[in-house]
């Protein structure tokens, strides 16, 4: 049995209790069940109890030595935050394309050109299962600096099985190794490789006739996802991409409307997806769609931000009814960081969004969006002990002094894994 943890009188303390059914919608997402001078008894990596310090010290007054205290006065107190949308596994980096596109050339056209996801997947490809866990172990241990306890990451630098399936391998032994969880997606449809230039739908039949029922067989991934983009997979190929995946027991998700309008948000709501990610040119009538069968729309502001793009419309979307979530897509070619509150900022001053509204899309409506709104993403009785406390006094000046990392403690599972802004020892494995 692990110590108690102890996290007191905290000058705000973010619960967001009540939405582990459902993501929040509308004016729900700017409830955040805020506690002030708010202290959580943590065991067994579990949240036993949730309140004002003085209600707290006075339930455990008999057990109060035996505890570890974690000191929150005059700091803001979260829900461990969440990332819904990463391409975490990969080798490499492409610093070349950034001076490309800075000098005029597209994301479309480097990948056309045989660069862009094809590069990666090169590298990828090259890289030893060692090599990968290693450079990947090593972005897990920034992500969580920056107060993150759960990603989802997405294989698809492969293109054919042997890679999807080291990449898919390398996401489980981080997940066994590393403290941050890792939620598995296969993304074999990622891009159409070379040789399939001329035949996609012949890689779109070994991907649903193949890849995927190994994949699930293997029990390697919880989702399915397809990058959903003109010059990429057409919607129809999508569609049976996706419902192969449900009938494997696979949910899906989707990069949906990216570079151009193509009904993704439309397809999303009609084949069930959990989530449509993406969203910059989505249509209004795709969005409603969304919002009637509630698919979570992850953003990626950071994506649009470093393509040199418009973001998506998260007002309109929040407006809609639409749950939103918000994440890096961290990756080598549009969107390399892990800085998930500089991505929050991006939500407030590129989406119209409210510091409590990204408050919400990066805590339990990213639960919600990987599947895990029971588990994660509020902080309240019988859930993780995941808990991130920020160096600031309340939430929105989290969003509004930018550009820093905020994080000072991060206690997942009930241990304290980020002291002073610093990994405690034991975790700086690699
Ligand atoms: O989510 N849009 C497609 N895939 C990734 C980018 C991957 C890459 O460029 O390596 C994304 O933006
Ligand atoms: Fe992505």
């Amino acid at each position: 049995m692990s110590r108690a943890i102890f996290i007191r009188n905290a000058n705000q303390l973010v619960t967001l209790q009540g939405s582990s059914h459902a993501p929040r919608v509308m004016g729900e997402m700017s409830e955040l069940g805020i506690i002030e001078n708010g202290s959580i008894w943590i065991e067994d990596g579990v949240i036993q109890a949730v309140g004002t310090d003085e209600e707290l010290a006075a339930k455990y007054e008999a057990r109060l030595s035996e505890a570890e205290v974690v000191d929150a006065s005059g700091k803001l107190v979260t829900p461990g935050l969440i990332d819904p949308h990463t391409h975490l596994v990969f080798a490499g980096s492409r610093e070349n394309e950034f001076n490309m596109r800075l000098q005029g050339s597209t994301y479309m056209e480097i990948m056309n050109a045989g660069g862009g996801i094809h590069a990666t997947t090169r590298r990828t490809q090259a890289a030893t299962h060692e090599e990968l866990f290693h450079e990947s172990f090593e972005r897990l241990n920034q992500f969580l600096r920056h107060g993150v306890t759960t990603v989802e990451a997405k294989s698809g630098y492969g293109m054919e099985w042997e890679t999807e399936l080291k990449q898919l391998e390398v996401a489980k032994q981080l997940n066994e190794k590393h403290v941050v969880d890792i939620v598995p997606t296969f993304m074999g449809a990622h891009a159409i490789p070379k040789e399939y230039k001329d035949q996609p739908d012949e890689f779109v039949r070994l991907l649903i006739e193949e890849m995927i029922p190994k994949v699930a067989e293997l029990g390697l991934a919880e989702f399915n996802d397809v990058f959903c983009e003109h010059g990429v997979f057409t919607p129809e190929q999508s569609r049976k991409i996706l419902e192969t995946g449900k009938r494997h027991g696979l949910l899906a998700k989707i990069h949906a409307d990216e570079i151009e309008p193509y009904e993704g948000a439309e397809l999303a709501a009609e084949v069930g997806a959990v989530s449509a990610d993406h969203l910059l040119k989505a249509s209004e009538k795709g969005m409603k769609a969304m919002a009637e069968k509630g698919v979570v729309a992850v953003l990626l502001p950071g994506t649009a931000y470093f393509l040199m793009a418009e973001s998506a419309n998260g007002r309109k979307m929040v407006d809609l009814g639409v749950p939103v979530a918000l994440s890096t897509d961290c990756n080598p070619g549009s969107s390399p960081t892990v800085s998930l509150p500089f991505i929050m900022n991006l939500g407030c001053l590129k989406m119209g969004m409210t510091p409590a509204e990204v408050i919400t899309a990066t805590t339990i409506n990213a639960a919600h969006a990987i599947s895990r709104g029971g588990e994660i993403g509020s902080l309240e009785v019988g859930k993780k002990g995941d808990v991130t406390i920020f160096n600031v006094e309340n939430y929105m000046k989290l969003q509004y002094s930018y550009g820093v990392n905020h994080t000072d403690t991060v206690v997942k599972n009930g241990q304290v894994v980020v002291r002073g802004g610093h990994l405690v020892e034991e975790l700086s494995l690699s």
